[in-house]
Parts: C-alpha cells; structure tokens; sequence
C-alpha cells in the first residue's frame, strides 16, 4: 500500500556529470506539511538534487515521487503543484515587485483579478512594498522576499526554498524565518541551508547530506542524541593549572578553559579516564556537567574529511 503522507520520495535518486557524482542514491521521505531540511557543505548536492525534484533536471538514475507523480513521467503535473525560490532567485529584474508577482499569475494561467488578488496578500504576507523600482534595485534580502513570494504564487502544495537566508542580516533572516513557520503544517517543505539554528528551529526532520550521499537523517533532538558521543563535558574545579590541560590534550582532547572550569569537546568521551586523571593529580572537583552536542557540532563533526560514511 502506497504511504499517502508522504509527500516527497527519492528513490536511490542520483545524478552524474560526467564521472562525478553530483548526487549519488540518495533516499528521503517527506511527509506532507512538514518541513525538512537539506543540510550539506559547498557541493555536497543539495541543489542538484532539488533542481532533479523539481524537473529542471534528469536523474542519471533512480526515481523520485512528488504527491505520487514521478519526476520523470509527470513534470507537467509536477510543476503545478510546486513553488521553487532557488539559489540565485529568479525574479525578472526589469519588473518591480507587483509586476514580477502578476507574471507568474500569467504562467500560472490565473484570472487577472485573482492574480492581483494573490500578489497583494503575498505583498503583506512578505512584507514587500509595492515599489515601483524595478526588483534589480531591491535589496538582496528584498530580492529574497520576493523570490519567495514568486514561489507561493501559485499557491503549491510543495514549497522547495534553496538557502532562502542565503547573504540576509539577522533580522531579516528572523522574519524569513516568521514567514517560514507561517507557511508550516499548510505546505510541505524542503528548505536547504547553512545556518544550522535555521535547520534547527524550523525543521521536523533534517537529512546532512555529504560527498552526495545522505549520511544522517533524522528529528534534530534524535541527531544529537544518535551522535551523543561528540558530546563536551564541562568539569568545574579550582586550580586547574596549565599542565593539567597539557595533559589532557595530549591525550587528544580539545580543551577550553576558564578560570575555574574546563569545557572539553571530544570526538569519543572517555568520562572515566578523565576523571581519573584529574584525580590523580589532586583536583578537587566541584561539579560535572555533559553537554548535548549542538546540530552544528554533529554537522562539523559528521562531515569533517576523516570522517567514514555511517550507512556504506
Ligand atoms: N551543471 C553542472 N555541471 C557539472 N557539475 C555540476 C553541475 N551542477 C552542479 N555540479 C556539481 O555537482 C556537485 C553538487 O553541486 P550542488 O550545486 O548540488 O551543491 P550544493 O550542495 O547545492 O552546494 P552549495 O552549498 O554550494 O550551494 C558539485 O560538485 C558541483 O560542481
Ligand atoms: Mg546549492
């Protein structure tokens, strides 16, 4: 029985250029109304495997399922169902910001009135005056707004946002995010960013995709709890001289100390051996504290160079 949550699908969903493999067999699930973010370095695939969900691109192989169409069958279907904001925008720049809303309408085959309806709503929704510079004065997060704005004017079902905070000033991010958050439940969406507190807050599910392979998907609290190994403990003790976190350091720990406690960040906690070793030097410890590992430690720490690939 076809799962009819499920929004999205990927089905060892791969794409070459040549030898090399922009996204290699990639599988996620999207249920509807949620949103799930792509995470990933420079290259790592993000948006290529966006551009192949969204039909801009063919799948050098595998398949991918959009509320049930298959993204090589069905792109007409597809594209009605879905809003795209991509990484470089795609406003017209000549047109200002009613004018690049109402083309869309016009593509979208919409009446007049209900386009101009739609792009006043989308105006107020995204904070956009209605200006009559043309979009390519706008400021870069402006631009952004809009491109946003462009991909909800059909109204879709599927929203995809390529690094939709991409250059803002945190106050502008922040009101992406409201914006983001007010779309939640409504659309199903997949977001790809670098911020990982955007990831962290707006996303029910994230997938850290690497070298074009998913690496590690999951809620964020189940990441960091899946990686509570990279954990950092913070040990409070008076005296703690500069010996001691030699010593500690030698033992290929990364140390950080203030004047009465050291916080320290490891790959493999060995909590036992630690405690030994400041007993053995007569440090009195006043208090132990493990700290979860945050959505970017599990970022930095899954996909530094060394690091094997979990699933292969
Ligand atoms: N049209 C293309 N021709 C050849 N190689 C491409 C093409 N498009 C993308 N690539 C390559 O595919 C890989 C993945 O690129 P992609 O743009 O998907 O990365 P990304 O995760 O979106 O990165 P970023 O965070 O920088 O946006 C990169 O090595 C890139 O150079
Ligand atoms: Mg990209």
């Amino acid at each position: 029985m076809e799962n009819t949550s499920i929004a999205i699908k990927t089905n060892d969903l791969t794409k070459r250029f040549g030898k090399r493999n922009a996204v290699d067999a990639i599988n996620i699930e999207i249920n509807h109304g949620e949103i799930f973010s792509l995470l990933g370095k420079n290259g790592a695939g993000k948006t290529t495997t966006i551009k192949m969900l969204c039909c801009l691109l063919r799948p050098s192989s595998g398949s991918a399922e959009i509320m049930g169409y298959d993204i090589r069958k069905s792109p007409l279907e597809i594209k009605r169902i879905i809003g795209v904001s991509p990484q470089e925008t795609a406003i017209a720049g000549h047109l200002n910001t009613k004018e690049n809303l109402l083309l869309i309408g016009g593509v979208f085959g919409l009446k007049r009135g209900l386009s101009i309806e739609r792009a006043k709503n989308l105006m107020e929704l995204m904070e956009l005056e209605d200006r009559k510079d043309q979009a390519q004065k706008l400021s870069g997060g402006m631009q952004i707004r809009l491109s946003i704005a462009i991909a909800l004017m059909s109204e879709p079902q599927i929203l995809f946002l390529d690094e939709p905070t991409l250059g803002l000033d945190p106050h502008a991010r922040k009101s992406v995010w409201n914006y983001i958050n007010k779309l939640k439940r409504e659309k199903t969406i997949l977001l790809t960013t670098h911020y990982m507190e955007e990831a962290d807050s707006l996303a029910d599910h994230i997938a850290i995709i690497d070298n074009a392979q998913i690496i590690t998907s999951g809620t964020s609290a189940e990441l960091k709890h899946k990686h509570e190994s990279i954990q950092s403990l913070k040990i409070s003790a008076d005296d703690i001289s500069s010996d001691i976190l030699d010593g500690l350091k030698n033992k290929g720990m990364e140390v950080i100390s203030t004047m009465n406690s050291i916080v320290i960040n490891s790959v493999e906690l060995d909590f036992y051996s630690i405690i030994n070793y400041l007993q053995t030097k007569n440090i009195k410890i006043k208090g132990i504290q493990m700290q979860e590992p945050t959505l970017e430690e599990v970022f930095l720490h899954l996909t530094r160079k060394e690091v094997k690939n979990e699933n292969h």
